[in-house]
Parts: structure tokens; C-alpha cells; sequence
């Protein structure tokens, strides 16, 4: 039977406490260098208290993240450039939707770069309201409503 190559990267949720490393090189290199966000914009408390996923490289080096807030709010998606259009960050995104849904979230929003409208419409996510700015850049309020969890 032919064997199937291992995957190129994994996805898996991680805890801030151990990850924080990980996790703030991806963001600095994507938000805080690439697009120009202020750092003083992008480190918040949430993290704290946020559910966590991590990207990777088989060998380990740190490569997407995403964040899931307690109010079921999405954020923090980014990967970094040479990964980009993978599948990295659908599989970051399966994975949020996938917690928030255990998490008893019956809808879940995020604000998203207008220029990533496309990326979260296939997931079902839908605009809501005006466009309007955000560290710098347009952003688009959008929701996606999640079937209530089984009992
Ligand atoms: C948005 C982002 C996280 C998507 O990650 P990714 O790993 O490139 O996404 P995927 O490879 O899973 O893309 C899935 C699909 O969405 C499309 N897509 C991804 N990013 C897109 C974008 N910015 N605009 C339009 N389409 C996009 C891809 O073309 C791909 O389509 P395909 O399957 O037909 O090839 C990544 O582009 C990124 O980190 N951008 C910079 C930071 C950022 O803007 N974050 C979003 C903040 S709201």
C-alpha cells in the first residue's frame, strides 16, 4: 500500500503561558513588521484568557496563529508570508470554529482586513454593518451563526 507523505505543517490549539513565544513571533512578523499595526495595538490582556491555535513546520518552527476569545470573538489571524495560500490558515480557522463550538458559542464574529472578506465568506461568515478603520486599515465586521451543540 503506498504510504502517504506526512503532512508539511500541523495545527493545534495551544496554552498562552507555554506558546507565548510561538505565538508573538508569528504576529510580530505578520502584524507588527509586514503591516505596519502598533505594538502597543497588538498585545492585549485577552491573550491571556483566549483559546490559542498554533501553526507549525514538521520540524517545529512557528508559522500561523489565530485566537478565540472567551465572548466568542475570532482574531489575531495571521500567517506568515512564504506559507500563505497552503491551506494554513483555513486549517487555523476549521480548528476556532471547531473550540468555539465546544465552547457552547452559538455565534461567533470577528473584524476582518477587507482584503480577507473572501477567506472568511467560505467558512460562512457574513458582513455586518458599515466598513470602518482599524489599526490603520479597513475592516469589516462579520458573523457567523453556529448550530447549538448537542446535549
Ligand atoms: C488571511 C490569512 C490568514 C489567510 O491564510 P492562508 O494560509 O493564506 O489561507 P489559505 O491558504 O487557507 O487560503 C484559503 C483560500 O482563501 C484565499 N485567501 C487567503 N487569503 C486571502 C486574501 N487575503 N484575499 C483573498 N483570498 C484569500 C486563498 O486564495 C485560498 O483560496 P484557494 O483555496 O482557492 O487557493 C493570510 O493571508 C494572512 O496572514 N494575511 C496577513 C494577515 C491578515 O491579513 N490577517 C487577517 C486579519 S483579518
Amino acid at each position: 500500500m503506498p504510504r502517504m507523505p506526512p503532512p508539511a505543517f500541523t495545527v493545534r490549539p495551544v496554552n498562552w503561558q507555554a506558546s507565548r513565544e510561538a505565538l508573538r513571533s508569528v504576529r510580530r512578523s505578520v502584524f507588527i513588521k509586514e503591516q505596519k499595526v502598533p505594538a502597543a495595538l497588538e498585545w492585549d490582556d485577552a491573550d491571556e484568557n483566549a483559546y490559542h491555535v498554533l501553526a507549525a513546520t514538521r520540524d517545529g518552527r512557528p508559522i500561523g496563529t489565530g485566537r478565540l476569545r472567551l465572548d466568542c470573538y475570532i482574531g489575531r489571524m495571521a500567517v506568515v508570508k512564504q506559507w500563505r495560500g497552503r491551506g494554513v490558515g483555513s486549517a487555523i480557522l476549521a480548528l476556532l470554529i471547531d473550540l468555539a463550538e465546544t465552547e457552547g458559542c452559538t455565534e461567533l464574529r470577528l473584524h476582518s482586513q477587507t482584503h480577507a472578506l473572501e477567506f472568511y465568506s467560505r467558512f460562512g461568515f457574513g458582513p455586518v454593518g458599515e466598513r470602518f478603520e482599524e489599526a490603520g486599515m479597513p475592516h469589516q465586521a462579520m458573523l457567523l451563526r453556529l448550530p447549538p451543540a448537542p446535549r
